[in-house]
């Protein structure tokens, strides 16, 4: 246990560690070893891996001091909801700048209603104006005596992926001799799966860590995840090999938030199978890529795999995917 050096009043307690659980059915089903890292059970409301960066973001030194927190995402950003909460338990000030549908602010759902009760102040603004609109916040913040911090959108930035270099070594004292030949997780900036790739290094595994673009293009996503890889190398042993990135986008369903059947067949399957709800933004596309790749026999049967789960259980509980009549 450690309590991070914000600026706000009180100091937030960070517990650090989350499960590693087997999962019997779906191993004997799909001829796997098949482990699952519960990070959608990360100590924190919602749970997920935004928490997880966000306790490693507000102990970097950039935010030491901070009064005010100042970030933007959509307005069912699982980031946002971690930023908004953060402020009000460690009694800091936190502005919001949301893109989306500007009506849901009258029937706030899941993470927006979690941002709202926590007191957040925020705007809707086109995708354009989210810069403008957090230099206005940052400039309004401090005419008000307030010393923000702006967090990266998505905790894109280098101590969220120092969270996974971390992370990854917590799931390496968990499994001790069972290495995986494979790490599966969804990839959103990247972030994510740049941090475990570099962990899995220092852990010493060769495991090939395959990144599910939940919308990005493989040759964007690969680019930006190559690049934050060798900011962690120059951080955490520039003498580590390389790691090979794998970032696939045959799963995205043609962009953020879109759904097809692969998805949606993955989460009924997985929650059927294991009690293991997975969501449609983003952790049902890892595994619809997961379970497409055992399929072609890219993942040979007999592998270890651990599927990372970064959470996303609101996006699951706030979305119309299951609607009649798909519910089968
Ligand atoms: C539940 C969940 N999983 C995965 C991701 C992707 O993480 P990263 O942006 O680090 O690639 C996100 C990002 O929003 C998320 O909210």
């Amino acid at each position: 246990m450690a309590t991070a050096a914000v600026g706000g009043s009180r100091g937030i307690t960070v517990i650090s560690s989350t499960p590693v659980q087997p999962l019997a059915t779906l191993s004997n089903e799909l001829q796997l070893d098949l482990r699952v890292k519960r990070d959608d059970l990360y100590p924190f409301p919602g749970g997920g891996n935004k928490a997880r960066k966000m306790d490693f973001i507000l102990r970097s030194p950039a935010a030491f001091g901070a009064t005010a927190l100042v970030t933007n995402g959509g307005v069912q950003s699982n980031h946002a909801r971690v930023v908004a909460l953060t402020a009000a338990a460690a009694g800091m000030h936190c502005h919001l700048v949301l893109h989306g549908d500007p009506t849901s602010l009258d029937r706030p759902r899941g993470n927006l209603l979690l941002m709202m009760l926590a007191g957040a102040t925020i705007d809707i603004v086109p995708p354009e104006g989210i810069s403008d609109a957090i230099a206005k916040a940052v400039a309004r913040l401090e005419a008000q005596g307030e010393r923000p911090f702006v967090v990266a959108g998505g905790g894109h930035v280098l101590a969220g992926a120092s969270a996974y270099v971390e992370a990854a070594k917590e799931a390496g004292a968990q499994l001790g001799s069972w290495v995986p030949d494979w790490i599966v997780v969804p990839s959103g900036t990247g972030t994510t799966q740049a941090g475990l790739s570099i962990g899995s290094r220092l852990n010493k595994w060769d495991a090939r860590v395959l990144g599910v673009s939940v919308a990005r293009s493989a040759s964007r996503g690969a680019a930006e995840i190559g690049s934050i890889c060798t900011q962690l190398m120059a951080e955490h042993g520039a003498s580590l090999e390389r790691p090979e990135i794998i970032f696939r986008d045959e799963w995205t369903a043609g962009g953020y938030e879109k759904i097809d059947e692969r998805t949606l067949s993955a989460i009924v399957r997985v929650t059927r199978a294991e009690g293991l709800p997975l969501d449609p933004t983003y952790t049902g596309k890892a595994f619809a890529g997961l379970l497409a790749l055992c399929q072609s026999g890219e993942i040979a049967a007999g592998s270890r795999v651990l599927f990372w789960h970064t959470g996303g259980i609101l996006n699951l509980t706030t979305s119309s995917c299951f609607d009649r009549p798909s519910v089968s």
